[in-house]
């Protein structure tokens, strides 16, 4: 039974406390957080005690640590948790620092725990499904890869100014949907960014609709689409096109039901937003860490892929602004 300490008891905390304890293999011993109501609420909801989170860390009877507070805190709580010899599924980004994000890489490295980022829309079944069909092989080599992602509605503009930009906090995801479906990182990063769901975005230093295109030495190119509106739902699909034919994932909807009259065909939208969406994603993603974890096997994401998609939200950044390409060799 792996004993899991959760720190941050916040939106995402409380997906994961639910996947933490569901599993048959897992058990939630303790919740951290600085908002101490907030622990206590959440912990005794899971049977769980509310602990300050150095007290978690120092515990050696807790074998893991789920962090999902704040993404400015996540590189010191990941070299503090391994350091303390626990094995860590850390929320992305790594850091709203690169240049910070590669130090902890290197500080958990050397305290050699297992360290796995959660990139949860790898364990999407669709999109695992796509990934299967293109690794055996039936739609020849693949060539142009098209993910489109947009919310349903933008956060508040206090989250935006916190959240490191649309390209570190958004499209991260997006980043790393390209590498696990390419199978590598691409040369170049091309990003065009707009502020024009929302001026308040724009003065805030955020762009809230952006367009990146990536190039890959072999020639192959990806385009991600992203926006923080779509007033139908949270939109979000992954089209490939290969040298044999097309794969393409689609929305999940809210129900099946399709309406046919004489006005039309009409169906339902999509599901609302990302906890709608994903929960089964949150769920396999925790299945595979405590299965990597008990059994010494390889992590299905790396903190490697969390900072690997982190210098790809560097290098969008950089080319929104000056406009030019960016080769990720020079990130
Ligand atoms: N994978 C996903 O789909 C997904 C979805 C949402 C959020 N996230 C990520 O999860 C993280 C949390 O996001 P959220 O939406 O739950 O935010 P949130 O603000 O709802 O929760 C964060 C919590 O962390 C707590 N906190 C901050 N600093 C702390 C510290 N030093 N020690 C203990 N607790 C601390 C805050 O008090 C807050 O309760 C972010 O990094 C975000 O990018 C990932």
């Amino acid at each position: 039974m792996l004993k899991v300490g959760l720190l941050g008891a916040g939106r995402i905390a409380g997906v994961h406390a639910t996947a933490i304890s569901s599993h048959p293999g897992s058990t939630l011993v303790a919740v951290s957080d600085i908002n101490q109501a907030a622990a206590q609420k959440l912990a005794a909801q899971y049977g769980a005690e509310a602990r300050d989170t150095d007290a978690i860390i120092a515990d050696p009877a807790i074998d893991a640590v789920l962090i999902a507070t704040s993404t400015d805190t996540h590189s010191d709580l990941i070299e503090r948790a391994t350091a303390a010899g626990k094995a860590v599924l850390c929320e992305k980004p790594v850091d709203l620092s690169l240049e910070r994000a590669r130090a902890c890489q290197k500080v958990a490295a050397a305290n050699g725990k297992p360290v796995m980022i959660g990139f949860n829309r790898r364990f999407d079944p669709n999109f695992g499904a796509l990934k299967a069909a293109l690794e055996a092989g039936e739609i020849g080599k693949p060539e142009l890869l098209a993910i489109t992602s947009f919310d349903p509605a933008p956060p508040p503009v206090a989250y935006i100014k916190v959240s490191g930009g649309l390209f570190r906090d958004m499209m991260i995801h997006d980043f790393d949907m390209a590498n696990f479906i390419m199978g590598e990182a691409p040369v170049s990063v091309s990003a065009v960014g707009s502020s024009i769901v929302d001026p308040e975005i724009g003065a805030a230093g955020d762009v809230d609709t952006a367009v990146v295109t990536l190039t890959y030495a072999d020639g192959r190119i990806a385009v991600i689409n992203n926006s923080r509106r779509a007033v139908y739902g949270y939109d979000q699909r992954v089209e490939l096109l290969g040298s044999e034919g097309l794969l393409q994932a689609q929305n999940m909807l809210e129900n099946t039901v399709v309406k046919s009259t004489v006005n039309g065909v009409t169906g339902a939208k999509p599901t609302y937003f990302f906890l709608e969406r994903y929960m089964p994603a949150y769920a396999a993603e925790w299945y595979a860490f405590v299965e990597a974890v008990t059994s010494g096997g390889p992590l299905p994401v790396t903190l490697d892929d969390g900072v690997a998609a982190l210098a790809m939200a560097e290098a969008a950044t950089l080319s929104a602004q000056s406009g030019a390409p960016v080769r990720l060799d020079s990130i």
